[in-house]
């Protein structure tokens, strides 16, 4: 299932023009103090001594078809709808049921989605930080594949290792590659598939956690707002707490580690709650105040979707926000990690919920142990456009030349690899064929 928001104008704002159909041009919203962003096709070069703001400037999510419901699980495990309800608020789940969805494909669909809110080639990204808990590998890095899927050609990849904190981690290295003036645009993603690691005879863990990706592009602009503080936070001595203990260099994989599970996702959920209840409060205050904002100018907060009590007890609770003024659709979907609040935040401007102007909090926290907020002053418009035929076949064939250019490299390399001599490990000869 794929969901898509799109978005009538244009928001790139250092003066180039993108690739990804007609745009008039010009950005129809405001930020709530009657500024415009600025056009990209009529506008000249951003003044490379003004101000430099990261607004996020595109969004999208993916998740999975498969749907398990806490029903399904009372079949496989020791459980009960009524538990998990109670003790999680979670209903359902969506499962990566087929084994060609992965994590960059799950994050493929949701960047795709997220380059068509914004209207911007996949040319054009400066940098893809892929959070993810679940990576397809140790290594090649899931952004690196993601960026391959794209066609990005001219977006360094990284995978940023954060656990549940890492969108809001890579938000904030996103923000600083923009405000450093080292990129225009950073496609951040959080993408999971957790059920691959989760292991389904233990009932302590295999009820909380949903696969699915979500991604949003920032931009470079000169409008005042965006990303405008962040906190982020470690106490590696809770390291053990949730952990996939088998695997990485310290337990590397054996016969033994694979028949003792320790390939699973391991976790102490009573003071994983704990931590995450004092440190979700803990981190919005913090973030706020290096914000220079109240809890009264808050107007949504996006907080990690692992547990309705963790939120109740921190968000509500502690700092008094109101339910309205809370996202929350953990029901959906469990705990996807990464991809929560990216999701989530999909999922609130459909609902309505996020006008330019608005303050909103996106505060997570998970292994490591770790945690991370940033504020946002939200810049842009949500309003859907029309979609036109043409736009929609030019962004097609985009990724369509994007696959058979990446089809053709790989089968350059497997002729080349037919021969002796430098060229066959990726010397001149080969790099020069390749473009
Ligand atoms: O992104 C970060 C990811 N991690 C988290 O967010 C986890 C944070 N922790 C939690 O969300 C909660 O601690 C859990 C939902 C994991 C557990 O809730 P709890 O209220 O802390 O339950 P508990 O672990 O104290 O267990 C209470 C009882 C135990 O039985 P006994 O010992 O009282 O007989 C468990 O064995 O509930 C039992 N139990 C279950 N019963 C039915 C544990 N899991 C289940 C289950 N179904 N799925």
């Amino acid at each position: 299932m794929s969901e898509q928001q799109s978005q009538p104008s244009e928001r790139n704002t250092n003066g180039t023009s993108s690739n990804g159909g007609s745009n008039n041009g010009h950005h129809n919203g405001s930020n709530g103090k009657g500024e415009q962003p600025s056009s990209q096709a009529s506008s000249p070069p951003i003044n490379p001594f003004a101000p430099r703001y990261a607004q996020i400037v595109g969004w999208g999510y993916h998740v999975p078809e498969k749907v398990i419901t806490n029903f399904d699980l009372e079949k496989i495990v020791d459980t009960q709808d009524e538990w998990i309800r109670s003790r999680t608020g979670i209903e359902q789940r969506h499962v990566a049921a087929s084994p060609s969805e992965t994590s960059a494909t799950l994050g493929i669909q949701a960047a795709k989605a997220a380059l068509e809110v914004a209207d911007i080639h996949p040319s054009k990204v400066d940098l893809i930080i892929c959070a993810t808990s679940s990576p397809e590998h140790i290594f090649p890095s899931t952004a690196s594949i993601i960026q391959d899927g794209l066609g990005a050609n001219n977006a360094g990849a990284f995978d940023l290792s954060a656990a549940c904190s890492g969108f809001v981690y890579a938000l904030s290295m996103a923000r600083g590659h923009i405000l450093a003036g080292d990129a225009e645009y950073v496609l951040v993603i959080g993408a999971e598939t957790l059920s691959r690691i989760v292991d389904w005879t233990d009932r302590a863990t295999c009820v909380l956690f949903g696969d699915g990706a979500g991604a949003v592009l920032v931009a470079a602009s000169d409008v005042p707002g965006g990303i405008t503080a962040s906190v982020l936070g470690s106490d590696g001595s809770g390291a053990d707490l949730l952990t996939v203990p088998a695997g990485g260099s310290a337990m590397p994989s054996s016969l033994e580690t694979v028949s003792s599970g320790g390939h699973y996702i391991k976790m102490d959920g009573t003071a994983v709650f704990r931590f995450a209840t004092r440190v979700m409060a803990d981190a919005t205050r913090q973030v706020l105040g290096k914000a220079g904002l109240g809890i009264e100018d808050v107007d949504l907060v996006i907080p990690h979707q692992a547990n309705i009590r963790i939120i109740q007890n921190s968000v509500l609770k502690q700092l008094k926000i109101p339910e309205e003024k809370v996202f929350v659709n953990l029901q959906k979907y469990g705990n996807t990690s990464t991809a929560s609040i990216p999701i989530a935040l999909c999922e609130a401007i459909e609902a309505g919920k996020i006008h330019p102007g608005n303050n909103l909090v996106f505060v997570g926290f998970g292994a490591g142990l770790t945690w991370a907020a940033c504020t946002i002053k939200w810049s842009v418009p949500v309003a859907k456009p029309d979609e036109t035929w043409w736009r929609n076949t030019a962004r097609q064939a985009t990724y369509q030349a994007a696959a058979a250019r990446s089809m053709w490299k790989r089968a350059i390399r497997r002729v080349y690899s037919q021969f002796p001599g430098e060229s066959r490990w990726g010397g001149r000869k080969e790099e020069n064929e390749l473009g």
